[in-house]
């Protein structure tokens, strides 16, 4: 298994495409500030999002609904500001993408204000997409269990378990990647599902929830440091347990990616 070294040169989506390629796996977490996008870039994790998520580990919101453009905006100025190597993508914020030009607009303002090279944005907005990658925006799908969608789901659930439900994820899947998005993100839906999208696709497909065969995992920073009150998802592993550092954590959880131990069928649907 051959990871990628430190260069110094920022990795692009072609590095990504070529890691799934190799059959390497692609370790990705969440970060919002310069500090831990610093310690995450040295550590080698290939991928960083300023996932919405910053509502809720951030701000306390019960939701990722309130979160604003602008406040993805900042974050993201700070995250690119701390890293050197990682590929760094951002979420398009609830409601920032209703229509074309909409999605346009703030897709371009993520980019050029807060200098990431993807945007990420929920479920199957194919004319969206189509018109966002024809502007040369580099789209990042995201499928399974919707956060922005909680207030028509009423609860955070696997998706996907019905042959139904489960067919239709696999295809919008197909459509997404056609639509010309360049990765795609599930969240939440049975392995076996999982492993039959990744392998379908093109494009890099990264799991939360979504069992050991995506050519990549991501998780929220702040779950596998296993900071935050309450019930953690089942999908979650504290990796601070047994390290003696932050960074050693986020090593342990580097190498538990790159060697397909994480996630195991504990934390798998
Ligand atoms: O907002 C976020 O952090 C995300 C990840 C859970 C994938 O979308």
């Amino acid at each position: 298994m051959k990871y990628i070294q430190h260069s110094g040169k920022t990795l692009s989506i072609v590095d990504l495409i070529a890691l799934k390629q190799a059959g390497e796996k692609i370790s990705c977490l969440t970060a919002y500030d310069a500090s831990f996008s610093a310690l995450i870039d040295k550590v080698g994790i290939e991928v960083i999002l300023i996932g919405d998520s910053l509502g809720m580990v951030i701000q306390g919101q019960s939701s990722t609904v309130p979160v604003t453009l602008d406040e993805i905006i900042y974050h993201s100025r700070c995250v690119t500001r701390g890293r050197k190597q990682a590929f760094v993508m951002a979420d398009l914020p609830f409601s920032s993408y209703y229509s074309k030009t909409i999605a346009m607009e703030n897709a371009a303002k993520l980019m050029q204000q807060g200098g990431v090279q993807m945007v990420k944005l929920e479920g199957t907005r194919i004319a969206v997409i189509e018109f966002l990658v024809d502007q040369g925006i580099p789209i990042c799908g995201h499928l399974g269990l919707l956060p922005q969608s909680i207030n028509q789901l009423g609860a955070y659930k696997v998706k996907g378990k019905e042959q139904q439900e489960a067919d239709k994820i696999f295809e919008d899947a197909q459509k997404i990647e056609q639509a010309g998005a360049g990765l795609l993100i599930l969240e939440c839906v049975p392995s076996v599902l999982a492993k039959r999208i990744t392998e379908s696709l093109q494009i890099p497909v990264i799991g939360i929830g979504a069992g050991v065969d995506c050519d990549g995992q991501i998780l929220v920073l702040y779950d596998m440091l296993g900071l935050g009150e309450g019930k953690r998802p089942r999908f979650t592993q504290n990796f601070m347990e047994g390290a003696d550092s932050i960074e050693n954590a986020i090593k342990h959880y580097h190498y538990a990616v790159k060697k397909s131990l994480f996630p195991t069928f504990k934390q798998s649907y």
